[in-house]
């Protein structure tokens, strides 16, 4: 069970408004009262943070908002004394303009060495005015930027993130330098980000559709930039390494639509791990959960593998929210349009309760991202003003993005920033989250803090060792399926109440009926 910290918003510890290392070693009991495994932190490393840090300029330092390297060290070895390990953010797709390599590809001629460490071309047209293909920014526009001597660059992000030519051997050396660096320093892995990314077709045709082709293609086959076969000769060299030292994990950040594509990231000499993101994306519906439940099993068992389950992360909107919209709600415009009337934060925090019962009754691994445990919905109305996040200016407007899952978590009743630090937060937060902070949780019985906490303490109290998991009719509307320690797990995603399973009630995610699960709630029943 891995907790993600955003390091930027989880706790600040010298007063100026941003997260930083002291303040995470300051919450380290907080995250053991949690009973999680394992913190993956996001990117902190030297970064002009125009992509929030996954714009990155020196690998092997800290940016000093956060901290030092002394300090990163001493967080290691301080959750390692409470038993917490550390996974760090792998950005290997891209660098941030402001990186040495790219500064010295600017400086240089076309053709020249530092150049091919980039994806730097020609453009088309009589006079080079025009991107050499199609491709398009994940973040919005042309996935080209042109410099001054007429060449232009490739970023799949934004224009300060830079793509990384992985054909390059100077690339390939650089990260697993990188990975040991790191190691050796103590981590016990990676998360690495845009895993599906990293190798691009070698003579840059167009693409028959836009970047998201890939993700709306069931195959993701062909794809000039995705998804590429050669990609995972580049994950077996890492895994080479990792394997060098004891008990190192990678997890692949990979949005992939199949999951026999997804199921190749976790091959016996590849990842350990891989996000399934067909789960966070499921809508409301028993059918539709089951179908990616049983698919992700099924495609990582046919490599030796098991899923890893995740609701939320800083990149989409929070789960709470999510579960509170309306039927097909087009998040983002909902997002920009701010029309709350579409939106029921009391059904997205029951469902989201229920939600998480199911997700901590599943096999395999679990992410858990910071304040989901408070039960936080998405600050959807951040003034423009404070927005940072770059998608909201490269998609000229039309996107809010993706700062309202990452606004600091409350950690006090009262106070400026409810206890994030002594002077303010980075992004204002909504005033009802004093109610929701860990001060008005802790050991308070029913709260949605305890409820994640107890589902913890019992996965890992009688899920831990059997993988294995027995579908259990009990009519539309509802699922559940037992486990292999003798635990049943009922969500009731109908409109009737359901008959609970025989047994002994171990939790439910909200009040029950007498012996009936109510509609949006979930029950864990033992059978001794
Ligand atoms: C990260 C994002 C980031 C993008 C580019 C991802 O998928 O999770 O936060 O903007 O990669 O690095």
């Amino acid at each position: 069970m891995v907790y993600q910290v955003y390091v930027r918003s989880f706790a600040d510890g010298n007063a100026d408004g941003v997260g930083d290392i002291a303040g995470l070693i300051s919450r380290l009991p907080y995250i053991a009262s949690l009973g999680v495994d394992a913190i993956w932190v996001n990117p902190w490393y030297v970064s002009p943070l125009l992509d929030g840090g996954y714009d990155v300029a020196d690998y092997r330092d800290i940016h000093p908002l956060y901290g030092s390297l002394e300090d990163a060290k001493r967080l290691i070895d301080e959750a390692g004394a409470a038993g917490i390990r550390v996974l760090v953010d792998l950005v290997p797709n891209h660098t941030s303009w402001d990186h040495a390599w790219f500064r010295a590809a600017l400086d240089a001629d076309p053709g020249s060495p530092e150049r091919s460490r980039y994806h730097f071309l020609p453009g088309k047209g009589r006079h080079g005015q025009l991107p050499p293909n199609n491709w398009k920014s994940v973040f919005g526009g042309s996935a080209w930027t042109r410099v001054p001597d007429g060449e232009w660059y490739l970023h799949m992000f934004d224009v300060s993130q830079p793509d990384l030519n992985w054909d390059n051997p100077d690339v390939r050396e650089e990260f697993i330098d990188i990975l040991r660096f790191w190691l050796d320093l103590g981590v016990s892995g990676f998360r690495v980000d845009v895993a599906h990314a990293l190798v691009k077709e070698a003579d840059y045709p167009d693409a028959e559709d836009d970047t998201d082709a890939v993700l709306s293609n069931p195959t993701g086959e062909g794809h000039p930039l995705w998804d590429r076969p050669e990609l995972h000769d580049v994950v077996r060299e890492w895994r080479v390494v990792l394997d060098d030292y004891q008990e190192k994990v990678m997890v692949a950040e990979a949005w992939i639509p199949s999951w026999e594509r997804l199921a190749k990231y976790v091959r016996p000499d590849e990842y350990h791990q891989a996000f399934d993101f067909h789960f966070l994306k499921a809508p409301w519906d028993p059918e539709a959960v089951r179908a990616t439940i049983e698919g992700s099993v099924a495609a990582t068992a046919s490599v030796g593998s098991i899923p890893t389950w995740v609701l939320s992360n800083h990149d989409v909107i929070r789960h709470v929210t999510r579960y509170g919209l309306a039927p097909h709600v087009e998040e983002r415009a909902w997002l920009l349009s701010g029309d709350e009337g579409r939106l029921d934060l009391d059904l997205g925090l029951r469902r989201a309760r229920a939600a998480t019962l199911l997700l901590l009754g599943l096999p395999g691994s679990v992410y858990l991202y910071q304040g989901e445990e408070l039960g936080l919905h998405e600050v959807h109305d951040l003034p423009e003003g404070v927005i940072d996040d770059p998608v909201w200016e490269r998609s000229g407007h039309a996107d809010k993005g993706r700062d309202g899952c990452r606004v600091p978590i409350p950690w006090k009743r009262e106070g400026p920033s409810f206890g994030f630090g002594d002077n303010g937060s980075w992004l204002p937060q909504p005033e009802i989250w004093s109610e929701l902070s860990v001060e008005s949780q802790d050991g308070v019985e029913g709260s949605t803090l305890e409820l994640y906490r107890a589902a913890i303490r019992v996965r890992a109290e009688r899920l831990g060792d059997d993988e294995s998991l027995e579908w259990i009719d009990v009519g539309p509307g509802a699922l559940a399926f037992r486990r292999g320690g003798g635990v049943t797990c009922l969500i009731n995603y109908g409109d009737e109440p359901v008959s609970r399973p025989e047994g002994v009630l171990l939790l439910a995610s909200g009040p029950l009926q007498g012996d009936s699960v109510p509609a949006d709630t979930a029950v864990w029943m033992a059978d001794t």
